[in-house]
């Protein structure tokens, strides 16, 4: 038991049945489920531990591989954690796993790392596709966009060299301040709250 389930609760059976009392009942819950966000996120990134899949390494160290380099190549925060959760979907989706990633970031990162994380997947096809029989140049098709150039780099410098087993990475545990930071104090769940309770109580 955690307390949270003591907590009152609204009482409607259908939402069109709802009250601004109990949104704002729930509302002022809300803080709890944003507070324990960055530890759902590791849980997930913990998920990908062991998860070889094939791969010379597993999804785990992939994912804290492409953060370490980002990190000791001078990226920021922003970038250093679009890089750890770039393949955060893989072990759930794992047709469009660069989705997930890019839905769990979006609020809080640029246009240019939301569209980074979303399309690194066609970007790394370029290395990998024509052994599959596809087309590696099917990045191609967004080479007129602003952010081309940024998602190529992305992949060639930090995502497709980091499978490499030899390789010291910081450990998960390392990202764990930065996950809890970025996501609860820098950029803001505290914002978000505030952005949904002026929608939703304006008068
Ligand atoms: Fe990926
Ligand atoms: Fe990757």
């Amino acid at each position: 038991m955690t307390g949270i389930e003591e907590l009152p609760r609204a009482t409607f059976t259908s939402f069109a049945e709802s009250t601004k009392e109990d949104w704002e009942l729930i509302m002022s819950q809300r803080g709890e489920l944003e507070a324990a966000l960055p530890n759902r996120i590791l849980e997930q990134l913990e998920l990908l531990r062991n998860d070889y899949g094939g791969f010379p390494v597993d999804r785990l160290e992939h994912s804290v591989q492409t953060a370490t380099r980002a990190e000791r190549d001078g990226r920021d925060d922003e970038y250093i954690v679009c890089a750890l959760l770039h393949d955060i979907g893989d072990v759930l989706t794992p047709y469009n796993h660069p989705d997930v990633a890019a839905v769990i970031l979006k609020p809080f990162v640029s246009p240019a790392n939301h569209w980074m994380v979303k399309n690194h997947g066609v970007f790394q096809g370029y290395y990998f596709w024509h052994h599959l029989g596809g087309d590696r140049n099917a990045r191609d098709a967004f080479n007129e966009n602003e952010h081309y150039g940024y998602c190529e780099e992305f992949c060639a410098k930090y995502d497709s060299p980091a499978f490499d087993p030899s390789y010291k990475s910081n450990p998960l545990e390392y990202y764990e301040p930065l996950i809890k930071d970025f996501l609860v104090e820098i950029h803001g769940l505290v914002m978000l709250n505030f952005f949904l309770n002026s929608l939703l109580f304006e008068s």
